[in-house]
């Protein structure tokens, strides 16, 4: 037995302790927000927060979350995520879309520790695949979502 709280709600989940959160959120809990890509931590699909710490959740076993804060995309918008989405809005950064949650839980990440990344730590924190190539907006948006956190002009 595990107990975390997922998305502000305490979870107690029987499920066999290797099993990793992706297919815990996905199948046992129908949050299909959080996307599978490659299953192997490499392209960013699953990211979701882990007390306030972006993951990758493919290969993040249940059995290590006991007593955490796990957030996906489903989570009540915070202000970090929420000036997140309205700068994806802004920019108009998805495109099929697929990736962006994991985007924007990485940036979220982000944000939490670094309030004014530059392009270096942007790069740097958010090595997400987007087969799409939505990098450059995503950029953008990433430094208007700052921006407007902190109340200054992008
Ligand atoms: S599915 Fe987890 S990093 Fe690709
Ligand atoms: S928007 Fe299509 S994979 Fe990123």
């Amino acid at each position: 037995m595990t107990t975390l709280v997922i998305n502000g709600r305490q979870r107690q989940l029987d499920i066999e302790p290797e099993t990793p959160l992706l297919w815990v959120l996905r199948d046992e809990l129908g949050l299909t927000g959080t996307k599978f890509g490659c299953g192997i931590a490499s392209c960013g699909a699953c990211t979701v927060e882990i007390d306030g710490v972006a993951t990758r959740s493919c290969v993040m076993p249940i059995q290590a979350l006991e007593g955490k804060t796990v957030r996906t995309i489903e989570a009540e918008p915070d202000r970090i995520v929420a000036a997140l989405q309205a700068a994806w809005l802004q920019h108009q950064v998805p495109q099929c879309g697929y990736c962006q949650s994991g985007m924007i839980m990485a940036a979220a990440g982000l944000l939490r520790s670094q309030p004014r990344p530059n392009d270096a730590d942007i790069a740097a924190a958010i090595t997400n695949i987007c087969r799409c190539g939505t990098y450059q907006r995503i950029v953008a948006a990433v430094h208007s979502a700052a921006a407007a956190l902190q109340g200054v002009p992008a």
